[in-house]
């Protein structure tokens, strides 16, 4: 049975038509003390696979208690998928006295999970983390679909080094075009600076590849630098749109023609379904 979380409605109903399992209805209550409660009362035994993307707070406190409604309920096994993990980018301590937050939730998360699924997570090094075995879904290639057949002498772009295996990915599965990467300098949570990459962009179409859209920041200074450098249309494509604050307006005004992205974040932009290859995956696993 598949159970969704409530951030991944769409995507677990994908999955549940993809392995013809039976999708399971959530129920949630919230108490006079503000606590959450997320229950599965149809759950009666065999395999769970809970499908939930951690976005929030409360995101991450219902993946705990779905794994725990299904384990309480005699699943044989609980295979928990993260289609977008949030606190990944938590991956050290960044000051004394700091939390390794992804290594915090990828712990709890172990103790209610015989396996895990992670889609494209930001480091790999974070599989570490957890106890429960982990398989990674790298999705990157699905994204070359919804870009228009037409680009004109494509560039496909990734705003740092750490993400050119990603533009690597989509530029492939595309067929054609050019592969650079800009240099990133974060100056704080919302302050970003890329410099140039070493490719001509003058009249061609471009696509900047990344894992995540979080405030844009990035995003939207590549965009901003290859359309001063004269680049025709630019696109954005990530595996996870997470839009936040002002993003999109962001976006806009520095000239992006689309932006393209998966269903680990369901937003307007995610025309593209990584449902084949969570299922893929969780039947891998399981095997
Ligand atoms: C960073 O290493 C990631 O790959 C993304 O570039 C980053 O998380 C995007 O964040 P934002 O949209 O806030 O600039």
């Amino acid at each position: 049975m598949i159970v969704p979380g409530a951030s991944s409605q769409a995507l677990a109903a994908a999955v549940a038509t993809a392995m013809d399992e039976p999708l399971a209805a959530v129920e949630y209550d919230r108490f006079p003390d503000g606590e959450t409660l997320a229950a599965v009362p149809e759950f009666d035994g065999g395999r769970a696979v809970v499908v939930a993307t951690t976005d929030s707070n409360d995101a991450w406190v219902e993946l705990l208690q779905l794994q725990d409604a299904v384990r309480e309920a005699g699943a044989a096994e609980v295979v928990t998928v993260i289609p977008y993990m949030g606190y990944a980018r938590q991956d050290e301590a960044f000051d004394a006295g700091h939390p390794v937050s992804a290594r915090a939730m990828a712990k709890a998360v172990s103790t209610g999970a015989d396996r895990v699924v992670l889609v494209n997570p930001h480091e790999e090094a974070l599989t570490s983390f957890f106890d429960a075995h982990v398989t990674v879904v790298d999705a990157a290639a699905r994204l070359a679909a919804p870009l228009p057949d037409d680009l004109s002498d494509p560039l496909f772009l990734s705003p740092d080094s750490g993400a050119i295996e990603l533009a690597e990915s989509v530029r492939e599965a595309y067929g054609r075009g050019e592969t650079d990467y800009f240099e990133k300098v974060r100056h704080s949570g919302t302050e970003v600076e890329v410099t140039p990459s070493d490719a001509d962009a003058a009249g061609r179409d471009a696509v900047i590849v990344d894992d995540i859209v979080a405030t844009g920041s990035t995003m939207s200074e590549a965009v901003s630098y290859l359309r001063s450098d004269g680049a025709a249309r630019v696109f954005a494509a990530c595996v996870h749109p997470l839009l936040v604050r002002n993003a999109r307006t962001k976006l806009e005004r520095a000239g992006i023609e689309r932006i393209v992205g998966t269903d680990t974040v369901e937003r307007d932009v995610s025309v593209v379904s990584v449902a084949p290859n969570v299922a893929a995956a969780v039947d891998a696993v399981t095997q």
